[in-house]
Protein backbone atom coordinates (compact mmCIF):
# COMPACT_ATOMS: atom_id res chain seq x y z
CA UNK A 1 0.00 0.00 0.00
CA UNK A 2 1.28 3.53 -0.57
CA UNK A 3 0.01 7.01 0.58
CA UNK A 4 -1.05 9.87 -1.63
CA UNK A 5 -0.94 13.08 0.22
CA UNK A 6 -4.66 13.70 0.62
CA UNK A 7 -8.13 12.84 2.70
CA UNK A 8 -8.19 9.82 5.09
CA UNK A 9 -4.75 8.82 3.74
CA UNK A 10 -2.89 11.69 4.91
CA UNK A 11 -4.33 11.26 8.41
CA UNK A 12 -3.18 7.77 8.15
CA UNK A 13 0.18 7.99 7.11
CA UNK A 14 0.22 11.21 10.13
CA UNK A 15 -0.73 8.45 12.54
CA UNK A 16 1.64 6.01 11.16
CA UNK A 17 4.42 8.26 11.02
CA UNK A 18 3.99 9.15 14.93
CA UNK A 19 3.62 4.96 15.64
CA UNK A 20 6.82 3.93 13.80
CA UNK A 21 8.66 7.09 15.20
CA UNK A 22 7.61 6.40 18.53
CA UNK A 23 8.52 3.05 19.17
CA UNK A 24 12.16 3.89 16.86
CA UNK A 25 12.62 6.57 19.60
CA UNK A 26 11.44 4.55 22.68
CA UNK A 27 14.99 4.20 23.93
CA UNK A 28 15.55 7.96 24.97
CA UNK A 29 12.48 6.99 27.45
CA UNK A 30 14.43 4.38 28.88
CA UNK A 31 17.70 6.24 29.13
CA UNK A 32 16.14 9.32 30.43
CA UNK A 33 14.81 7.04 33.37
CA UNK A 34 18.26 5.94 33.84
CA UNK A 35 19.90 9.14 34.12
CA UNK A 36 17.14 9.75 36.74
CA UNK A 37 17.98 6.80 38.60
CA UNK A 38 21.66 7.42 38.21
CA UNK A 39 21.42 10.53 39.28
CA UNK A 40 19.23 9.66 42.65
CA UNK A 41 16.60 12.19 41.37
CA UNK A 42 13.78 10.77 43.64
CA UNK A 43 16.27 10.83 46.47
CA UNK A 44 16.54 14.34 45.67
CA UNK A 45 12.85 15.04 46.43
CA UNK A 46 11.92 12.89 48.60
CA UNK A 47 14.48 14.08 50.87
CA UNK A 48 14.08 18.06 50.09
CA UNK A 49 10.44 17.50 51.74
CA UNK A 50 8.44 19.68 49.59
CA UNK A 51 8.32 20.78 46.05
CA UNK A 52 11.48 21.34 44.74
CA UNK A 53 12.36 23.93 41.69
CA UNK A 54 14.16 23.34 38.99
CA UNK A 55 17.51 25.66 40.49
CA UNK A 56 16.83 23.91 44.02
CA UNK A 57 17.22 20.31 42.02
CA UNK A 58 20.27 21.46 39.62
CA UNK A 59 21.84 22.85 42.85
CA UNK A 60 21.39 19.52 45.04
CA UNK A 61 22.34 17.25 41.90
CA UNK A 62 25.51 19.42 42.38
CA UNK A 63 24.88 20.18 38.09
CA UNK A 64 27.41 23.28 36.67
CA UNK A 65 25.31 26.46 35.78
CA UNK A 66 25.67 25.41 32.14
CA UNK A 67 23.86 22.21 32.76
CA UNK A 68 20.67 23.49 34.24
CA UNK A 69 18.42 23.73 30.94
CA UNK A 70 20.00 20.27 29.97
CA UNK A 71 18.08 19.04 33.60
CA UNK A 72 15.16 21.32 32.75
CA UNK A 73 14.82 18.89 29.17
CA UNK A 74 15.55 15.71 31.16
CA UNK A 75 12.66 16.60 33.37
CA UNK A 76 10.24 17.64 30.78
CA UNK A 77 10.57 13.97 28.87
CA UNK A 78 10.35 12.43 32.39
CA UNK A 79 7.70 14.25 33.55
CA UNK A 80 4.99 13.87 30.35
CA UNK A 81 6.31 10.12 30.97
CA UNK A 82 4.54 10.47 34.71
CA UNK A 83 7.73 9.96 36.82
CA UNK A 84 7.57 13.30 38.29
CA UNK A 85 4.73 16.02 38.07
CA UNK A 86 4.50 19.81 38.30
CA UNK A 87 3.20 21.64 40.87
CA UNK A 88 3.19 25.50 41.89
CA UNK A 89 4.58 27.22 44.64
CA UNK A 90 5.01 30.53 46.09
CA UNK A 91 8.47 32.00 44.39
CA UNK A 92 11.43 30.43 46.42
CA UNK A 93 14.28 33.19 45.72
CA UNK A 94 12.86 36.12 48.36
CA UNK A 95 10.42 37.52 45.87
CA UNK A 96 7.13 38.99 47.26
CA UNK A 97 3.85 37.35 45.47
CA UNK A 98 4.01 35.29 42.48
CA UNK A 99 4.57 31.19 42.05
CA UNK A 100 6.95 29.09 40.21
CA UNK A 101 6.44 25.82 39.06
CA UNK A 102 8.32 22.97 41.27
CA UNK A 103 8.32 19.07 40.84
CA UNK A 104 6.88 16.36 43.04
CA UNK A 105 7.19 12.17 42.64
CA UNK A 106 4.68 10.65 41.07
CA UNK A 107 4.22 6.82 42.37
CA UNK A 108 6.46 5.50 39.79
CA UNK A 109 9.21 7.27 41.12
CA UNK A 110 8.25 7.12 44.77
CA UNK A 111 9.43 3.19 43.41
CA UNK A 112 12.58 4.76 43.22
CA UNK A 113 13.22 5.77 46.40
CA UNK A 114 16.39 4.05 47.89
CA UNK A 115 15.55 4.69 51.31
CA UNK A 116 11.55 3.07 50.99
CA UNK A 117 11.10 -0.36 51.76
CA UNK A 118 9.73 -1.02 48.27
CA UNK A 119 12.71 0.56 45.96
CA UNK A 120 12.68 -0.66 42.42
CA UNK A 121 15.89 1.08 41.52
CA UNK A 122 18.13 -1.34 41.04
CA UNK A 123 15.67 -3.34 39.32
CA UNK A 124 15.27 -0.96 36.43
CA UNK A 125 19.09 -0.41 36.64
CA UNK A 126 19.65 -4.22 36.51
CA UNK A 127 17.74 -3.53 33.14
CA UNK A 128 19.04 -0.52 31.53
CA UNK A 129 22.82 -0.59 32.82
CA UNK A 130 23.26 -4.20 31.19
CA UNK A 131 25.19 -5.54 28.31
CA UNK A 132 22.46 -7.28 27.23
CA UNK A 133 21.19 -3.96 25.84
CA UNK A 134 24.40 -4.13 23.07
CA UNK A 135 23.53 -7.90 22.31
CA UNK A 136 20.53 -6.76 20.37
CA UNK A 137 22.66 -5.05 17.30
CA UNK A 138 23.13 -8.76 16.65
CA UNK A 139 19.78 -9.59 16.20
CA UNK A 140 19.24 -9.85 12.77
CA UNK A 141 22.52 -12.37 12.78
CA UNK A 142 21.24 -14.15 15.71
CA UNK A 143 17.57 -14.78 13.48
CA UNK A 144 18.76 -15.70 10.58
CA UNK A 145 21.83 -18.22 11.40
CA UNK A 146 20.19 -21.69 11.62
CA UNK A 147 20.68 -22.98 15.68
CA UNK A 148 18.98 -23.21 18.15
CA UNK A 149 21.21 -20.97 20.53
CA UNK A 150 19.92 -17.33 22.10
CA UNK A 151 20.40 -13.96 21.05
CA UNK A 152 23.16 -14.04 24.16
CA UNK A 153 24.63 -17.55 23.61
CA UNK A 154 24.94 -16.47 19.71
CA UNK A 155 26.74 -13.19 20.90
CA UNK A 156 29.13 -14.57 23.56
CA UNK A 157 29.12 -18.29 23.36
CA UNK A 158 28.10 -18.75 26.72
CA UNK A 159 24.96 -18.79 28.35
CA UNK A 160 23.04 -16.59 30.64
CA UNK A 161 25.01 -17.93 34.23
CA UNK A 162 28.11 -18.72 32.42
CA UNK A 163 27.99 -15.04 31.58
CA UNK A 164 26.62 -13.50 34.94
CA UNK A 165 29.23 -16.02 36.52
CA UNK A 166 32.61 -14.41 34.67
CA UNK A 167 31.47 -11.27 35.48
CA UNK A 168 31.10 -10.38 39.53
CA UNK A 169 29.45 -6.59 38.98
CA UNK A 170 26.98 -7.98 36.71
CA UNK A 171 26.36 -11.07 39.11
CA UNK A 172 25.65 -8.49 42.03
CA UNK A 173 23.42 -6.16 39.72
CA UNK A 174 21.59 -8.78 38.66
CA UNK A 175 21.20 -10.20 42.08
CA UNK A 176 20.14 -7.28 43.44
CA UNK A 177 17.69 -6.62 40.77
CA UNK A 178 15.83 -10.09 41.71
CA UNK A 179 16.46 -9.14 45.71
CA UNK A 180 14.35 -5.64 44.66
CA UNK A 181 11.38 -7.04 42.46
CA UNK A 182 11.11 -9.76 45.35
CA UNK A 183 9.83 -6.83 47.89
CA UNK A 184 6.65 -6.68 46.09
CA UNK A 185 6.17 -10.39 47.03
CA UNK A 186 6.38 -9.08 50.27
CA UNK A 187 2.91 -7.11 49.67
CA UNK A 188 1.66 -10.03 47.68
CA UNK A 189 2.16 -12.61 50.56
CA UNK A 190 -0.43 -10.64 52.46
CA UNK A 191 -2.87 -11.65 49.29
CA UNK A 192 -2.21 -15.28 48.99
CA UNK A 193 -1.14 -16.34 52.46
CA UNK A 194 -3.75 -19.03 52.19
CA UNK A 195 -1.25 -20.95 50.01
CA UNK A 196 0.96 -21.45 52.65
CA UNK A 197 -0.81 -22.12 55.52
CA UNK A 198 -0.84 -25.34 57.03
CA UNK A 199 2.23 -26.15 55.40
CA UNK A 200 5.55 -27.51 57.04
CA UNK A 201 8.32 -27.34 54.94
CA UNK A 202 9.14 -25.66 51.61
CA UNK A 203 11.50 -26.09 49.34
CA UNK A 204 12.15 -22.23 47.02
CA UNK A 205 13.89 -23.99 43.83
CA UNK A 206 16.16 -20.94 42.27
CA UNK A 207 15.58 -19.02 45.48
CA UNK A 208 18.14 -16.68 44.50
CA UNK A 209 20.25 -14.91 47.63
CA UNK A 210 16.18 -16.43 49.91
CA UNK A 211 15.04 -12.67 49.30
CA UNK A 212 11.45 -14.05 48.67
CA UNK A 213 12.17 -16.65 51.06
CA UNK A 214 12.86 -14.81 54.07
CA UNK A 215 9.45 -13.09 53.23
CA UNK A 216 7.93 -16.21 53.67
CA UNK A 217 9.99 -17.23 56.79
CA UNK A 218 9.05 -14.18 58.87
CA UNK A 219 5.07 -14.21 57.97
CA UNK A 220 5.34 -18.22 58.94
CA UNK A 221 8.20 -18.96 61.08
CA UNK A 222 7.49 -22.57 61.80
CA UNK A 223 7.56 -23.19 58.37
CA UNK A 224 10.83 -25.41 57.51
CA UNK A 225 12.41 -23.63 54.56
CA UNK A 226 15.28 -24.16 52.32
CA UNK A 227 16.04 -21.86 49.92
CA UNK A 228 17.96 -24.13 46.37
CA UNK A 229 20.22 -22.34 43.81
CA UNK A 230 23.14 -23.00 41.89
CA UNK A 231 26.15 -23.49 44.84
CA UNK A 232 27.88 -20.58 43.45
CA UNK A 233 24.66 -18.32 44.25
CA UNK A 234 23.94 -19.75 47.86
CA UNK A 235 27.84 -19.94 48.57
CA UNK A 236 27.68 -17.05 50.84
CA UNK A 237 23.98 -17.27 52.17
CA UNK A 238 23.99 -17.76 56.18
CA UNK A 239 20.49 -19.10 57.39
CA UNK A 240 18.88 -19.00 60.34
CA UNK A 241 16.53 -21.38 62.43
CA UNK A 242 13.77 -22.90 59.98
CA UNK A 243 15.74 -21.50 56.70
CA UNK A 244 18.71 -23.08 54.93
CA UNK A 245 20.65 -22.69 51.93
CA UNK A 246 21.26 -25.31 49.64
CA UNK A 247 23.80 -25.68 46.68
CA UNK A 248 23.11 -27.46 44.03
CA UNK A 249 21.13 -28.18 40.16
CA UNK A 250 17.60 -28.34 40.00
CA UNK A 251 17.83 -30.84 36.33
CA UNK A 252 19.29 -33.47 38.93
CA UNK A 253 17.56 -33.43 41.76
CA UNK A 254 15.49 -31.07 44.25
CA UNK A 255 15.28 -31.43 47.84
CA UNK A 256 12.01 -32.81 49.24
CA UNK A 257 9.24 -30.75 51.04
CA UNK A 258 5.51 -30.54 51.56
CA UNK A 259 5.46 -27.57 48.70
CA UNK A 260 8.12 -26.77 45.88
CA UNK A 261 8.05 -22.67 45.08
CA UNK A 262 9.02 -21.80 41.47
CA UNK A 263 8.95 -18.24 41.54
CA UNK A 264 10.38 -16.56 38.02
CA UNK A 265 12.18 -19.60 37.11
CA UNK A 266 9.81 -21.51 34.59
CA UNK A 267 9.68 -18.90 32.16
CA UNK A 268 13.89 -18.88 32.05
CA UNK A 269 13.60 -22.19 30.34
CA UNK A 270 12.39 -23.79 27.16
CA UNK A 271 9.26 -26.74 27.40
CA UNK A 272 11.79 -30.04 27.30
CA UNK A 273 13.73 -28.22 30.17
CA UNK A 274 10.64 -26.67 32.36
CA UNK A 275 9.28 -31.13 32.11
CA UNK A 276 12.41 -32.40 33.46
CA UNK A 277 12.65 -29.34 36.54
CA UNK A 278 8.55 -30.20 37.35
CA UNK A 279 9.51 -33.71 37.15
CA UNK A 280 12.06 -33.20 40.00
CA UNK A 281 9.56 -31.32 41.74
CA UNK A 282 6.79 -33.90 41.66
CA UNK A 283 9.22 -36.81 42.79
CA UNK A 284 10.86 -34.05 45.61
CA UNK A 285 6.71 -33.98 47.14
CA UNK A 286 4.48 -36.44 48.34
CA UNK A 287 0.76 -36.80 47.19
CA UNK A 288 -0.46 -34.35 49.32
CA UNK A 289 2.53 -31.38 48.52
CA UNK A 290 1.83 -28.82 45.58
CA UNK A 291 3.78 -27.36 43.72
CA UNK A 292 3.61 -23.46 43.57
CA UNK A 293 4.37 -21.21 40.83
CA UNK A 294 4.70 -17.70 40.12
CA UNK A 295 5.36 -16.56 36.46
CA UNK A 296 3.77 -14.51 33.79
CA UNK A 297 0.45 -15.83 32.52
CA UNK A 298 -0.30 -14.08 28.65
CA UNK A 299 -3.87 -12.96 28.60
CA UNK A 300 -4.35 -10.89 25.63
CA UNK A 301 -8.24 -10.81 26.09
CA UNK A 302 -8.56 -9.80 29.38
CA UNK A 303 -5.28 -7.69 30.15
CA UNK A 304 -5.04 -3.98 29.01
CA UNK A 305 -2.54 -3.21 25.92
CA UNK A 306 -0.10 -1.47 28.46
CA UNK A 307 -0.08 -5.00 31.06
CA UNK A 308 -0.20 -6.94 27.34
CA UNK A 309 2.55 -5.16 25.91
CA UNK A 310 5.03 -5.28 28.90
CA UNK A 311 4.53 -9.10 29.20
CA UNK A 312 5.34 -9.45 25.65
CA UNK A 313 8.59 -7.48 26.13
CA UNK A 314 9.09 -9.72 29.44
CA UNK A 315 8.58 -12.94 26.51
CA UNK A 316 11.35 -11.64 24.14
CA UNK A 317 13.94 -10.64 27.07
CA UNK A 318 13.43 -14.47 28.27
CA UNK A 319 13.81 -15.71 24.64
CA UNK A 320 16.88 -13.58 23.67
CA UNK A 321 18.69 -14.37 26.80
CA UNK A 322 17.86 -18.20 26.95
CA UNK A 323 15.37 -19.50 25.13
CA UNK A 324 12.36 -18.77 27.88
CA UNK A 325 9.74 -17.79 27.48
CA UNK A 326 6.31 -16.41 28.83
CA UNK A 327 3.51 -19.11 28.60
CA UNK A 328 -0.45 -18.48 27.98
CA UNK A 329 -2.64 -20.75 30.09
CA UNK A 330 -2.96 -23.27 27.45
CA UNK A 331 1.28 -24.04 27.37
CA UNK A 332 1.13 -23.86 31.33
CA UNK A 333 -2.17 -26.13 31.49
CA UNK A 334 -0.12 -28.64 28.62
CA UNK A 335 3.34 -28.47 30.87
CA UNK A 336 1.39 -29.20 33.99
CA UNK A 337 -0.38 -32.62 32.71
CA UNK A 338 2.85 -33.79 30.42
CA UNK A 339 4.55 -34.01 33.64
CA UNK A 340 1.74 -36.21 35.30
CA UNK A 341 0.10 -33.69 37.50
CA UNK A 342 -3.24 -34.31 38.06
CA UNK A 343 -4.81 -30.66 38.59
CA UNK A 344 -3.95 -26.54 38.77
CA UNK A 345 -5.31 -23.79 40.03
CA UNK A 346 -4.24 -20.08 38.51
CA UNK A 347 -5.15 -16.75 40.90
CA UNK A 348 -3.97 -13.62 39.54
CA UNK A 349 -1.92 -11.75 42.26
CA UNK A 350 -3.14 -8.07 42.08
CA UNK A 351 -0.49 -5.99 43.95
CA UNK A 352 2.38 -7.78 40.85
CA UNK A 353 -0.07 -7.05 38.10
CA UNK A 354 2.31 -8.85 36.44
CA UNK A 355 2.68 -12.45 38.20
CA UNK A 356 0.44 -14.91 38.53
CA UNK A 357 0.47 -17.84 41.11
CA UNK A 358 -0.42 -21.26 40.14
CA UNK A 359 -0.80 -23.65 42.08
CA UNK A 360 -0.16 -27.37 40.95
CA UNK A 361 -1.18 -31.10 42.35
CA UNK A 362 0.31 -34.69 42.29
C1 LIG B 1 15.17 -15.45 37.37
S1 LIG B 1 16.01 -16.01 38.79
C2 LIG B 1 14.69 -16.09 39.96
C3 LIG B 1 15.16 -15.88 41.35
C4 LIG B 1 14.09 -15.91 42.44
N1 LIG B 1 13.26 -17.09 42.38
C5 LIG B 1 13.23 -14.65 42.40
O1 LIG B 1 12.06 -14.71 42.07
O2 LIG B 1 13.77 -13.57 42.69
C6 LIG B 1 16.32 -17.73 38.41
C7 LIG B 1 17.17 -18.43 39.45
O3 LIG B 1 17.36 -19.80 39.02
C8 LIG B 1 18.66 -20.18 39.43
N2 LIG B 1 19.13 -21.36 38.65
C9 LIG B 1 19.55 -21.38 37.36
N3 LIG B 1 19.92 -22.62 37.01
C10 LIG B 1 19.76 -23.40 38.11
C11 LIG B 1 19.97 -24.79 38.38
N4 LIG B 1 20.42 -25.61 37.42
N5 LIG B 1 19.67 -25.27 39.61
C12 LIG B 1 19.22 -24.43 40.58
N6 LIG B 1 18.97 -23.11 40.38
C13 LIG B 1 19.25 -22.59 39.16
C14 LIG B 1 19.49 -18.94 39.18
O4 LIG B 1 20.73 -18.96 39.86
C15 LIG B 1 18.54 -17.84 39.65
O5 LIG B 1 18.75 -17.52 41.00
Amino acid sequence: MTFSANGSEESELYHAQIHLYKYAYNFLSSMALKSAIELDIADVIHNHGKPITLSELASALKLPPSKVTVLNRFMRLLTHNGFFAKTTIPFQNGKEGGEEEAYILTPPSKLLIRSEPICLAPYAMGVLKSSYIERWHHSKKWITEDNELSLVESVTGKNVWENLNGDPDALIRFQESMAADSQIFKLALKECKHVFEGLGSLVDVGGGTGETTRFIHEAFPHIKCIVFDQPQVVANCTGTQNLSFVGGDMFESIPSGDAILLKRVLHDWNDDLCLKILKNCKEAISDKGKVIIIDIKIDEENDDRELTELKLNFDLVMLTLMNGKERVKKEWEKLIYETGFSNYKITPIPVCGLMSLIEVYP
